[in-house]
């Protein structure tokens, strides 16, 4: 049932490219991106995406993608805050929820709380769900069954979906910033192969996890979609291993947490090589002037241009950073993973958590 792995939770990474792949058949059909449920866009003027854990998390991934693709202004809400703090949902807005189980209690309460009062839109896994049930469009995201706890295959299908609603919303609004709908194929298309080649970073996260699992604080950054990635990556490694971690803007770290850098805390810096690159860069170097411990995931040529001091180096598939969110999910995976192994910790399941969590 592990299909050789040891727990679920790595099968479940490892299915990754395959499960990719279901959910991309699933929405491009001949050059075209063509989801199984359809939403019309055109008069929509702003998007509220509303979710607990990681699904928020995929949101405010699909916030930089909204707008910068659609150029439509994205809101990201804690369905727990959402359903109590009496939001103010303007006309043409639609609200988003995303769920895995479909039976958050909170995200259920925040989308029965949006009915009437804007268009309804959910991202789901489990089709026969009680939010795929009620919104008034639901798209699936076809990842199958998830037991491991910590969620991995369902947040990359969630990113895919969402990425391709977001390139859908672009050429629906006429967005310039869209591209061609065949450029997207493309590149949509190219994804699985690239998650299959990112899983090769897998040796050297189990040969660093021995380091990690001596921390008792790991800090995350990333900049502009590698933000909400060094949130995922904290949150994996929390919930696994029971390692206290953090994410920061790596533009923020020089306002506060820059202050706990020392030699005994590891900093994962995620940073393929995009426009912010060089920001990041030296985010990083201040960080290892007061001897932080940099572990640095980037692609080929960062490795190049940035690997001088650093304490370790993942080397990732170059890719488009668009979509370089979907393909940094597996390092953060992967890091947590080996980490608890090393601990040994109960992965799949671990202390206090449910796989889906039905009160509030
Ligand atoms: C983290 C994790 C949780 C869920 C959250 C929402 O790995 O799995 O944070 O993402 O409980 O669950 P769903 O998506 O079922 O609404």
């Amino acid at each position: 049932e592990k299909a050789g792995h040891k727990h679920f939770m790595a099968k479940e990474i490892h299915e990754q490219p395959q499960t990719l792949k279901d959910v991309l058949d699933a929405y491009l059909d001949d050059g075209r991106i063509a989801p199984p449920a359809t939403f019309d866009w055109t008069g929509i003027d702003r998007l509220t995406i509303v979710a607990c854990g990681t699904a928020h998390i995929a949101a405010t991934v699909a916030k930089y993608w909204f707008e910068k693709i659609a150029r439509l202004p994205v809101e990201c809400d804690i369905a727990s805050e959402f359903r109590y703090r009496d939001p103010v949902i303007a006309p043409g807005t639609a609200v988003m929820v995303i769920s895995q189980s479909g039976e958050t209690a909170d995200t259920l309460a925040a989308l029965r709380h949006a009915q009437g009062q804007a268009r309804t839109l959910a991202v789901v896994n489990v089709a026969e769900s009680s939010i795929a049930r009620e919104a008034e469009v639901a798209f699936p995201i076809l990842a199958g069954v998830e037991i491991g706890v910590a969620s991995t295959k369902a947040f990359v299908n969630q990113l895919a979906v969402l990425l391709m609603l977001a390139v859908r919303a672009g050429l629906d609004r006429g967005a310039a910033t869209a591209g061609t709908e065949a450029e997207w194929v493309a590149k949509l298309t190219a994804l699985p192969g690239l998650v299959s080649q990112a899983l090769a970073v897998e040796d050297r996260c189990e040969a660093l996890a021995h380091r990690l699992a001596e921390a008792t604080d790991i800090l995350f950054l990333g900049r502009g979609p590698m933000y909400p990635l060094a949130h995922e990556g904290a949150l994996k490694l929390k919930e696994i291993s029971y390692i206290h971690a953090e994410a920061y803007a790596s533009g923020e770290l020089k306002h506060g947490p820059i202050a706990l850098v020392d030699r005994t805390l590891p900093v994962v810096v995620l940073a393929p090589t995009d426009a912010l690159f060089d920001k990041t860069v030296s985010n990083m170097q201040e960080v290892m002037a007061r001897e932080g411990q940099v572990l640095l995931v980037t692609d080929a040529e960062g490795a190049r241009r940035a690997s001088h001091g650093v304490w370790e180096m993942l080397v990732m598939p170059t890719v488009d950073p668009v979509l370089a969110p979907i393909l940094y999910a597996v390092p953060a995976q992967l890091l947590a993973y080996h980490t608890a192994v090393h601990k040994g910790t109960d992965v799949d399941q671990p202390r206090n958590l449910a796989k889906s969590v039905t009160v509030e």
